[in-house]
């Protein structure tokens, strides 16, 4: 059992806080805080235990590879300013911000903290080394903490600087590291789809999304675990080429043909794969959009979306499960022409009262937001990426191993 921020004495303390606040932004404007709102249990916490609260997190991505005008552009594109902004409108109290990641300014800011005080600290990306675990850059960070708490679990799969190093250095110190609260819920919701005892089956995964080659880890965990995988979204163009059906215009990876294959043998008879698609001739203009029967998609034509006859074959599947795990939209929602399948996933696992069911992050936790649906599961992870590597290595993850155990 990991150390936890309730068991922390930090009166006066100086306590960093990683959290995952990269929520998604419209020039400047934040347009899901939910991450945000995620952290307050623990930065609530630890505020009335009177420590000094430094939070750090990245937001989005900063590419050092393009020229410094670019790199430029990307730093002042994913400044931490907002954050801060909505985070104090949150807690109903002032949150410093310090537009930087090193030196003379951030080391003042920090040291002129009272008890209770909150600053967050510039996005840690500002960094090259960061997402290199760099050791100066995590040395510098650490000396500024005297305890470190793990919350950003949407992070915890990147062993970086802020989720690696600084905790590895503190703990080397003899400091204490914990996890916070939203790290501790996602752990044990996303431990009920790792490891599912006999009485919570049938246990059904359903995976949609684009790349085939992006899941594959995934899909071979999934499958030694669960009864049914059902497969979805772009990624199961893939599995049918391998079937020898016509895909059209449809995007199949032809590299992955032999794996998907192999795939269907040993599920044998697990996987479940749509039986009808609606397609259309153009993605971003279509004069066509159709519903085909069956799976063979006509030349020029491009898969959509699941049709009706796969909706329905979906729904009995999910009604059966006593657990569920969802990764990955069924088509293409963002576009109202092909929102019927993801919607449909949706309300066949909201009206399964009798499952526990957790919805893998990323695209579907938007999608279930964004067709209201966002009550009706028993989890929606803030971790895409973390929550599915957490099931392809059994539960673990770099950013919370390194967590001291109690
Ligand atoms: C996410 O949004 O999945 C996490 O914040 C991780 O972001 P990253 O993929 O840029 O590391």
């Amino acid at each position: 059992m990991k150390n936890h921020v309730k068991d922390l004495q930090v009166n006066g303390k100086r306590v960093l806080v990683r959290c995952d606040f990269n929520v998604p932004l419209k020039n400047g404007a934040i347009r899901d805080d939910n991450r945000i709102v995620s952290a307050l249990p623990t930065i609530k916490e630890l505020i009335s235990k009177g420590a000094k609260v430094i939070l750090m997190s990245h937001l989005g991505k900063i590419d050092y590879k393009k020229s410094p005008e670019e790199v430029q552009a990307a730093k002042e594109k994913n400044n931490m300013a907002p954050i801060a902004a909505r985070l104090a409108e949150l807690l109903g109290q002032e949150v410093k911000f310090c537009p930087v990641t090193r030196g003379k300014v951030l080391e003042d800011m920090v040291a002129s903290l009272n008890n209770g005080d909150v600053l967050v600290v510039q996005n840690t990306r500002y960094e090259k080394g960061e997402s290199k675990n760099d050791s100066e850059v995590s040395h510098i960070w650490a000396s500024l903490a005297d305890a470190f708490v793990m919350d950003a679990f949407g992070s915890a799969h990147r062993a970086h600087s802020s989720t690696y190093g600084v905790p590895e250095i503190l703990k080397s110190e003899g400091k204490p590291t914990a996890i916070g609260y939203l790290v501790e819920k996602e752990v044990k919701s996303l431990g009920r789809v790792i490891s599912v005892e006999q009485k919570d089956r049938p246990y059904v995964a359903i995976l949609g999304g684009l790349k085939v080659s992006d899941k594959i880890k995934v899909i071979d965990s999934l499958l030694k675990k669960c009864d049914k995988v059902i497969i979805c979204g772009a990624m199961s163009y893939t599995f049918n080429k391998a079937l020898g059906h016509t895909t059209g215009t449809s995007p199949v990876e032809d590299d992955q043909l032999d794996y998907a294959t192999n795939c269907l043998k040993e599920a044998n008879g697990r996987i479940v794969l749509p039986v009808d698609t609606v397609v259309a001739d153009d993605f971003d203009d279509p004069k066509l959009i159709q519903t085909i029967d069956g799976t063979d998609i006509p030349e020029g034509m491009m898969g959509m979306d699941i049709g009706p006859k796969t909706r329905e074959l979906f729904r009995e599947e999910i009604a059966k499960a006593k657990t569920i795990f969802w990764n990955g939209p069924a088509g293409v929602f963002e576009k109202e022409n092909y929102q019927a399948g993801t919607v449909s996933v949706c309300d066949s696992i909201a009206k399964n009262k009798d499952c526990f069911s957790v919805i893998g992050g990323g695209d579907s936790a938007a999608a279930c937001k964004q067709f209201g649906y966002i009550s009706s599961f028993s989890h929606v992870s803030t971790g895409g990426g973390a929550s599915l590597e957490m099931i392809e290595n059994d539960g673990h993850l770099p950013g919370i191993d390194i967590i001291e155990d109690k």
